[in-house]
């Protein structure tokens, strides 16, 4: 039986560096196929099930929890959004949570805004939360499926010197590397517009650009999410000073990444010609997503995180 709360993964405070690299190696082994010392098929046929909550919407964090359930042979329940649920009747979000609970699923992925704490949530039921994106606070799938990302590219994410660019205070992909940078041992540096940092943020930033492409060995850009804005800015001016195009990019190494978590606004953020560039890893993002959140169910079923 599972403890209450021992094997949720909704940040990286009680994750191990040891057991982030545990995950990686899982994920390698499933990636090369070579499988034979992890009992994959023994899911098959038991019946188990995960529910995959999605109150928020989602196409890369919920298909690729799909593909990775189905290929750990375990049955999902899917929700995604309010409509067809009784969250349309009025039901809450805790409630509609704790009653698919109440079905014994294996496990609950859940998606949700700010209003949801999957902290107290994990209190209450008896199976692990996964964290697929929870409002601003983080999305620690990305965070490592982007890390996994760039040690299978550049070897190792110790030392690398990442560059946020773009909508830092919005985004809980960010804050979840904050969190992983200390685990894994890389640099970041940000990069964007004042309104779009963090309040108070007491690391290195870069006002230019061209400046922060020069310095990072990995530069991803961020979805500017007008949806969480008061006030709304102007895309043509923010793509004019941070959006990364084939004239600034001249100023990134030869080897150095480019990345997205995604979605992304195309001639906002980056333009479409640099989804060519050689660097770019914006798709390898997404397939290693799959392979990241099958070694973390299976991870999190066998107890090792
Ligand atoms: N990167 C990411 O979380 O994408 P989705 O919102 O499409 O899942």
């Amino acid at each position: 039986m599972l403890s209450r709360t021992s094997h949720s993964f909704i940040d990286f405070k009680a994750v191990s560096c040891e057991k982030i690299n545990k995950l990686f190696s899982v994920a390698e082994q499933i990636s090369s196929n070579n499988l034979p010392s992890l009992n994959f098929s023994r899911f098959n046929n038991t019946g188990k099930t995960g529910a995959l909550l999605f109150f928020e919407a989602s196409t890369r964090t919920r298909m690729s929890f799909e593909t990775a359930v189905a290929r750990l042979g375990i049955y999902p329940l899917r929700l995604d959004g309010s409509s067809g649920s009784s969250l349309e009747k009025g039901e809450t979000l805790e409630d509609t949570v704790l009653n698919v609970a109440a079905m014994n699923p294996s496990f609950l992925v859940i998606r949700s805004g700010d209003s949801l704490n999957l902290h107290e949530l994990s209190k209450k039921v008896s199976m692990p939360i996964l964290n697929a994106g929870w409002g601003k606070v983080g999305h620690p799938t990305q965070a490592l499926l982007d890390a996994y990302t760039i040690r299978k590219n550049l070897g190792t994410c110790e030392g690398q010197r990442l560059l946020i660019v773009g909508d830092v205070r919005h985004s809980r992909v960010a804050f979840s590397h904050f969190e992983l940078a200390e685990k894994l041992g890389y640099e970041i540096a940000l990069c964007g517009p004042p309104e779009f940092l963090p309040k108070n943020y007491s690391g290195k930033i870069f006002k230019s650009i061209r400046e922060g492409l020069g310095w990072a060995t990995v530069a991803m850009a961020l979805r500017v999410q007008l949806e969480r804005h008061s006030v709304k800015h102007s895309l043509s001016e923010y793509r004019e000073q941070f959006g990364l195009t084939k004239d600034n990019l001249s100023e990134l190494s030869s080897k150095a990444l480019i990345m997205h978590p995604g979605p992304i606004n195309q001639g906002t953020e980056l333009d479409s010609d640099v989804l060519l560039d050689s660097r770019c890893k914006v798709l390898d993002q997404v397939s290693n997503g799959v392979l990241i959140r099958q070694a973390l169910i299976y991870c999190v079923l066998e107890g090792e995180l």
